[in-house]
């Protein structure tokens, strides 16, 4: 009995670590995702210099935008490339992200 109680209890700090990185890990890949948006577009998408903001953007339409971008080389000067290569479901936290922000 005490074997089967000290097996336990060595395992759950292990099940409390693995759920805290389950419930974490949403928010941890949206971030590394605007952490290559943020160069430009400013940590909050407020952007910087003359940059566009991006914070507080429609989600739909930033959705939109990235696809356009993403469809030609004439459409933008750099987000043509940066566009293409994230999926939906990236582009969905993505704009998800910038459309909470102030
Ligand atoms: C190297 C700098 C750079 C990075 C990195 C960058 N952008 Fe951009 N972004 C621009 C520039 C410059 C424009 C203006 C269009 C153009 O010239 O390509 C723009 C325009 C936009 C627009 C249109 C804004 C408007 O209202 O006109 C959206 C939406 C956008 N970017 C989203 C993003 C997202 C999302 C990311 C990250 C995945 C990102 N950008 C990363 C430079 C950047």
């Amino acid at each position: 009995m005490r074997a089967f109680q000290i097996l336990l209890l060595s395992f759950f700090p292990l099940l409390i670590q693995s759920s805290y990185a389950f419930d974490n890990s949403e928010e941890i890949s949206t971030r590394n995702l605007i952490i290559g948006c943020s160069v430009c577009h400013g940590v909050s998408g407020e952007a910087v210099g003359e940059m566009p903001a991006l914070n507080g953007y429609n989600e739909s339409q930033l959705i939109k935008k990235m696809k356009w971008f993403a469809k030609s080389p004439e459409n933008g000067a750099v987000m043509h490339f940066i566009a293409k290569g994230y999926s939906e479901t990236d582009l969905a936290k993505i704009a998800k992200f910038y459309a909470k922000k102030p």
